[in-house]
């Protein structure tokens, strides 16, 4: 079987490398294709380092710009490869807009289509994940879901039974596999942070960064818990310049590679974020999460871990947060969160798309 894994922006490293892993000890042929999403060291290389995943195949170079001009260019490059290559099956993850890139081509190739991280829905069709997300998910053939409530929104939407399958997270698996390195490190030491002692704070959605009517607010409710526990930022390049105007007292540092990030995480009093990833790595920390929104794709770290929607209003985040340290909430992880997701999609791909195979490329009907 002939596997092409997608890979391009900061938060695919760590969920395409385990899904490597189980399919080459499976004796699959992987092809690992980078778009070129994400370039930058400190939002790329050091992802590779860190993770041990080997250099790209393939790299199409993309770059940034607009949301069209980005998935366009990774249309463009990555058709004429899949022509190429002629793989069996396409692994996209996540949500980003190499995913959706990939995906649209894919689903015109004749090979079939995996998604890793399917049916999370936020409901807000402001962000632009939710439409890649649904997008992807409409045109895969492979529907590999985290969780429950993921395995129900895919449901609803009327996708076969035997697409669907629960597999649980990848992000999970990378986190444990490398856990006790990055604790190893003197990443706090470096910082002059104390374990248990400090926020760590990460921002980067459009919706909270390119607006400084929306910015604003977030950066005083920042300052203001600077004043009792000291606060952290590693900045994605998307928010740096807009920092400007935050408080002295919030540290704001480069993007933090993998492993410094775990070790900041692991040993935070308290996470406030907008990030996807960080609501799922905190869960399974057990560290105390805030997540800077109105919604949320994940709810199961809502019900089943650590994290609190707390939106973009300063009081009523600085009050939560407040509460949060006097009181964190008990540790618990969701069912399936424990290291073994990328082996479950290795088994699931086998079995529909190997030798053996269920579901070669036929052209059956998806839902109507
Ligand atoms: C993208 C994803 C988002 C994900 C985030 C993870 C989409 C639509 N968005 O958002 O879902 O949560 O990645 O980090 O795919 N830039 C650099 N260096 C880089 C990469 C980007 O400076 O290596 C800057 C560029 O100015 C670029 C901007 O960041 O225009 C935004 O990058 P882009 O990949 O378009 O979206 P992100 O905000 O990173
Ligand atoms: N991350 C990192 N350094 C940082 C911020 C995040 O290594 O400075 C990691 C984080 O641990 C998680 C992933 O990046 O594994 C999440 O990516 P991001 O927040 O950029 O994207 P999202 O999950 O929101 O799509």
């Amino acid at each position: 079987m002939r596997v092409i894994c997608v890979a391009g922006a900061r938060p695919n490293y760590m969920k395409v490398k385990p899904v490597m892993d189980a399919l080459e000890d499976s004796a699959a042929e992987v092809i690992l294709v980078h778009t070129g999403q994400h370039y930058d060291a400190a939002m790329n290389d050091v992802f590779f380092a860190d993770l041990g995943i080997r250099p790209p195949d393939h790299r199409l170079q993309v770059g940034s710009g607009s949301h069209a001009v980005q998935t366009g260019k990774v249309m463009a490059a990555f058709e004429p490869l899949v022509g190429q290559l002629r793989p069996d099956v396409v692994v996209v993850v996540g949500d980003v807009n190499s995913t959706l890139g990939c995906a649209l081509v894919t689903a015109k190739s004749g090979a079939l289509l995996a998604h890793v991280e399917a049916g999370l829905r936020s409901r807000d069709w402001t962000m632009p994940e939710e439409i890649n997300r649904v997008v992807t998910d409409r045109v895969s053939d492979f529907l590999l879901a985290p969780s429950p409530d993921a395995v129900s929104n895919l449901r609803r939407e009327g996708y076969r039974e035997d697409q669907i399958h629960l597999v649980g997270n990848v992000m999970v698996d990378t986190l444990l596999a490398n856990l006790d390195r990055a604790l190893a490190r003197d990443t706090l030491a470096g910082l002059g942070l104390r374990a248990g002692e400090y926020a760590l704070v990460t921002l980067h959605r459009p919706a909270n960064v390119d607006d400084p009517e929306a910015l604003t607010p977030l950066l005083t409710a920042l300052g203001e818990l600077a004043r009792v526990c000291p606060v952290v930022l590693p900045a994605h390049p998307r928010a740096a310049g807009q920092l400007r105007d935050i408080s002295p007292q919030v540290r704001v540092i480069p993007p933090a590679g993998y492993l410094d990030f775990i070790a900041l995480q692991a040993s935070a009093r308290l996470v406030l974020t907008d990030s996807g990833g960080v609501q799922e790595e905190t869960t399974v920390l057990g560290v105390p999460c805030l997540t800077l929104r109105e919604n949320t794709e994940r709810p199961i770290t809502l019900t089943e871990g650590t994290n609190q929607l707390v939106g973009r209003d300063p009081e009523r985040i600085v009050k939560t947060a407040l509460s949060v340290l006097a009181a964190p909430p008990p540790r618990r992880s969701p069912a399936l969160w424990d290291g073994r997701a990328g082996q479950r999609i290795a088994e699931v791909l086998l079995a529909g798309a190997g030798p053996e195979g269920r579901l070669r490329p036929t052209g059956e009907s998806l839902p109507g």
